[in-house]
């Protein structure tokens, strides 16, 4: 005869079969909660490949729309758009961020005509566009940022991506106070009504963004960004980024980077409980699982989903992932 003790400290029933260990999870990955980013870049059919992002390119317009195509026919319903121009087109104040032939306001159109039903967000910031590869315009005597001549201008960049067609702008910048420049400028434009504003609030700086770094050639050409960007062990400024965006009008908020900030992420659900939540899978992240697949050290798949699950459990129910091609295949197949 079993004891209750013994029966109530069995566990194994409830997860034995594939569909009670999937009703098990907190919270399911499905394919509308991927977020693809995109590279765009300015030579229409370009497809170059990125070294330190393997499996991922820098699309031209045109090799952009067919890719695209076959992620839409799998079930992917959001990407997440990168401009990147030459280093001669770069300036101070970042003006092919919102040039009128800048990749990302041709990508933004193009992709409207083409996928209807896809939501597009542009990532919004200076770094790719400025020759000091900083995020925002800085002071000449010291090179530190120049806060509200940046978020003035990053409030422009926005509304040329609302007007492009864009859905939602994600400023990625940091710098204090640009969700409420935005907001106000979108209402002034009359385009606050339907473009949403995805503030990445709890960005950590670190090593982790190397990667893209290198395929947007973004990188910094002085200094760091840890004048703008949160200290890897604060959690308590993320506490407050997340308040303060939450008063100055975000619609929704980003986590970045995802797999070393669970903790920032649950704190995001917690705070925020009324919002979307995106968890980020940093270009670094990506990376070190990919490497360490293709070493033979971890298998990509299982390590993939065991990422993807973890900040799903933390309390994200959007993920922004380099993994979102493979995904669409593995969700389809996985028993
Ligand atoms: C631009 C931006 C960066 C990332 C997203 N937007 C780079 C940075 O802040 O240095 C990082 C994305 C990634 O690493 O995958 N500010
Ligand atoms: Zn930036």
């Amino acid at each position: 005869m079993a004891d209750d003790a013994e029966i109530s400290s069995l566990l194994a029933s409830g997860y034995a079969h594939p569909v009670s260990r999937m009703w098990q999870n907190n919270r399911q990955l499905t394919k509308e909660m991927l977020i693809y980013p995109l590279f765009v870049v300015m030579e229409e059919e370009a497809e170059e490949d990125i070294p330190s992002l393997p499996g991922q390119k820098r699309w031209g317009i045109n090799s952009l729309i067919r890719f695209v195509d076959t992620l839409v026919k799998k079930g992917l319903t959001s990407v997440l758009l990168f401009g990147i121009v030459p280093d001669e087109l770069k300036d101070p104040r970042g003006t092919w961020a919102d040039h009128p032939d800048t990749p990302v306001i041709v990508a933004v159109k193009a992709l409207r005509k083409h996928f209807p039903n896809l939501f597009i967000i542009c990532d919004t910031c200076l770094c790719e566009y400025t020759s000091t590869g900083h995020c925002g315009l800085l002071r000449d005597h010291d090179g530190s940022i120049q806060r509200h001549e940046s978020v003035q201008r990053l409030a422009e960049v926005s509304v040329a991506y609302a007007k492009a067609g864009a859905h939602a702008v994600a400023p990625s910048d940091m710098i204090d106070g640009r969700i409420v420049e935005i907001k106000k400028a979108l209402l002034a434009s009359d385009l606050a009504y339907r473009t949403m504003v995805i503030s990445y609030s709890a960005k950590f700086a670190g090593s982790l963004y190397g990667p893209f770094r290198d395929a947007a050639a973004s990188c910094p050409q002085s200094g760091d960004r840890k004048a703008y960007q949160l200290p890897p062990g604060a959690r308590g400024l993320a506490r407050r980024a997340l308040r303060r965006d939450i008063t100055e009008g975000a619609d929704a908020f980003i986590m970045k980077p995802s797999t070393f900030y669970l903790d920032v992420i649950a704190d995001a659900a917690n705070i925020c409980a009324d919002y979307p939540i995106a968890a980020y899978q940093v270009s670094g992240e990506y990376a070190m699982i990919y490497a360490a697949a293709e070493k033979g050290y971890l298998d990509l798949q299982t390590m993939a989903f065991e990422s993807a699950q973890g900040v799903l459990r933390a309390g994200a129910n959007l993920l922004i992932t380099y993994f979102a091609p493979q995904f669409l295949d593995w969700l389809d197949t996985r028993e």
